[in-house]
């Protein structure tokens, strides 16, 4: 049977939920911002498309750069997440203070995350307001896995940006 529910709680049904990391040029450095919410949008061309919050730091930097890097971290990135998901690129260089392996994108100017289970090299191709976030489609232009198929995604366990996080 259902019972009547706010969306809020009704959301909160939606748990465990994939984290994504959107990885962006903030001048000489790259700025790393945890995502709940990217879907897959075209196959033909490649296309994936991010929902960033209106007032994100990372909103401004796509918006400048036109480009940006996905990765889904593994596992075992739990605390590095944590971090870059409650620390703004506006005031702190994440990467500095809370490092993890990169290697340079092939196709855009970006960084991979090395230890990822995949990263995506995106150009934004188009933006989409909706209501208090901005949609952001990005064309795939290269495409990148781990080697090692063991390697598992992490997971959100609860709705918060300090909400806990689990490996998958
Ligand atoms: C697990 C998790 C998922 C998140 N998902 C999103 C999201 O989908 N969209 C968004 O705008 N912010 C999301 N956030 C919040 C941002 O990652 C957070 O506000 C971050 O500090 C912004 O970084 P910036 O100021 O460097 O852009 C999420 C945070 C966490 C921890």
């Amino acid at each position: 049977m259902q019972i009547a529910a706010s969306f809020e709680q009704a959301m909160l049904r939606e748990y465990p939920q994939p984290i994504s990391l959107v990885i962006v040029k903030a001048g000489g450095k790259y700025n790393p911002m945890p995502l709940g919410w990217l879907m897959t949008t075209s196959r033909e061309p490649p296309m994936l498309a991010l929902a960033a919050e209106r007032t994100r730091y990372t909103l401004e930097l796509i918006r400048q750069a036109r480009e940006f890097v996905i990765s889904f971290p593994p596992s075992t990135m739990g605390k590095e997440i944590l971090y870059y998901g409650t620390n703004s690129g506006r005031f702190v260089d994440k990467f500095a203070e809370t490092p993890v392996r990169t290697q340079p994108a092939t196709r855009v100017d970006g960084v991979l995350l090395t230890d990822a289970v995949a990263n995506f090299e995106c150009r934004l191709v188009s933006e989409l307001v909706t209501g208090d976030h901005v949609i952001c489609v990005g064309e795939v232009v290269a495409s990148h896995v781990n080697q090692d198929e063991s390697v598992r995604r992490l997971y959100s366990i609860a709705q918060g940006e300090s909400g806990g996080v689990i490996p998958g």
